[in-house]
């Protein structure tokens, strides 16, 4: 059983080439999400998580419209990142949609003044449940055939965080904690130049069976 989860895990990867095919209906891709959000676990079983399933042009005008200047404004007049991020932002606009991640920080708040004595500990669950939420809606979009890639723009630019809070009418205590340009992949996972290498395992796992 646990051999048939594994090998499903690997089927993940990061594909920045999207195209505007999606493999599922529309229904489909609601209910994935809705899935992973109900039964990813989370500190307390607080259920701080949340998300935005966005697709066609308001995923696009997300990108081009709000990411993209907003990066920009971010670069100043360094010319060669104003040109890698143009392309980078425009390959995720060329995807079939976005899930956008949250956490409600008035959950998390709430949680630390709640229980004092973890009152430190609970933002730091928080950003680990929503790891775990990504992690999940992302292997179950590649084993529909989508790929898809993870990324953080919100976090480099108040502006683009606000911007994306005003877009979809959403509570100022959502925290965009990463968006998910997704569809059905052009070519090859990942960055020809930078090919995908592991440290030996032995490195990272140390066992103690008794
Ligand atoms: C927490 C986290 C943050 C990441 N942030 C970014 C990001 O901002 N931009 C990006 O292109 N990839 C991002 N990645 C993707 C990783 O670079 C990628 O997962 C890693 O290189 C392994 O490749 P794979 O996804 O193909 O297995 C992130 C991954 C994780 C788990």
């Amino acid at each position: 059983m646990s051999s048939t989860f594994l090998n499903l895990i690997k089927t993940r990867r990061t594909h920045y080439g999207l195209s505007k095919v999606s493999t599922v209906p529309d229904a489909k891709l609601r209910s994935i999400v809705e899935e992973a959000v109900k039964y990813t676990p989370s500190p307390f079983n607080m259920q701080a998580g949340r998300a935005i399933v966005v697709t066609g042009n308001r995923s696009d005008s997300l990108w081009e419209k709000i990411v993209k200047p907003g990066h920009l404004k971010t670069l100043g007049e360094d010319e060669a990142s104003i040109k890698v991020y143009t392309q980078k932002i425009s390959e995720y606009a060329a995807g079939y949609g976005t899930i956008l991640f949250f956490e409600d920080q008035a959950i998390v708040n709430a949680m630390s003044a709640k229980i004092v004595a973890f009152a430190s500990e609970f933002p730091v669950w928080s950003e680990n449940a929503t790891g775990m939420l990504q992690s999940n809606v992302w292997t179950a979009l590649a084993l529909e055939g989508m790929g898809a890639s993870l990324q953080h723009y919100t976090a480099y630019s108040p502006e683009v965080s606000a911007n994306v809070l005003k877009e979809f009418d959403l509570p100022t205590t959502w925290k965009c904690t990463a968006m998910m340009p997704f569809g059905v992949p052009t070519g090859e996972p990942g960055n020809p130049s930078r090919p995908k290498t592991f440290i030996p395992v032995e490195e990272r796992v140390k066992v103690f069976f008794e």
